[in-house]
């Protein structure tokens, strides 16, 4: 799927593929360095770390573990509430791993802060966070986001694992959608 796909619902790319791809070898490498000769468990967020996990993985020069955990985070409309709870656990026992939440995105930071501590209760060697990308908001909270692709306006995105009522998440760059999307 490309841009000439879904012209008409698109307002701007704010990251090609070519850019999303080139921060991930950098990241890669980064955290090939930090965890040389160690273990290491990937864990994602579906659905929308689908992208970044495949992608980021992929990049990495030693074998990793691969696991999944769906959460929702209850609130009123589009921002999330701090309320988590989880659809799907993680099938891996945490207990001395060094674990590494991948993430599309984080806003408010409030769902990322809640499943860290849900994590670090498991046990684990330690918890870290990468997230593709982050919003202003998301910097003010006391998160410690050790890998982050890119810092972002406040705005609404999709493509790349990001949806909008579920669709746009195979877009293979990072847009904003046009206000008529919205209003249908
Ligand atoms: P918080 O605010 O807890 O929420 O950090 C993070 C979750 O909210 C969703 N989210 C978005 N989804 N475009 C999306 O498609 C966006 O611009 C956006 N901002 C936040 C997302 O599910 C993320 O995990
Ligand atoms: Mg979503």
């Amino acid at each position: 799927m490309d841009e000439s796909d879904v012209a008409g619902d698109l307002e701007s790319v704010l990251l090609s593929e070519e850019q999303l791809g080139r921060r991930l070898d950098e990241i890669a490498e980064q955290i090939d360095r930090d965890y040389a000769g160690q273990d290491l468990l990937l864990v994602g967020v579906l659905k929308g770390a689908v992208m970044v996990m495949a992608d980021l993985a992929r990049r990495l020069g030693h074998p990793v573990e691969m696991d999944w955990m769906a959460v929702s985070s209850y609130g009123s409309g589009t921002k999330s509430s701090g309320v988590v709870r989880i659809l799907k656990d993680l099938d891996a026992d945490l207990t001395g791993r060094n674990v590494l939440i991948v993430e599309d995105i984080i806003d408010s930071g409030l769902t990322l802060s809640w499943l860290l501590s849900n994590l670090r209760s498991r046990g684990p060697a330690s918890v870290e966070i990468a997230a593709m990308l982050r919003k202003p908001d998301a910097a003010k909270t006391d998160v410690d986001v050790r890998y982050v692709g890119f810092d972002i306006p406040n705005e609404f995105v999709v493509g790349y694992g990001l949806d909008y009522a579920e669709k746009y998440r195979n877009l293979p760059f990072v847009a904003t959608l046009a206000a008529h999307v919205y209003s249908v």
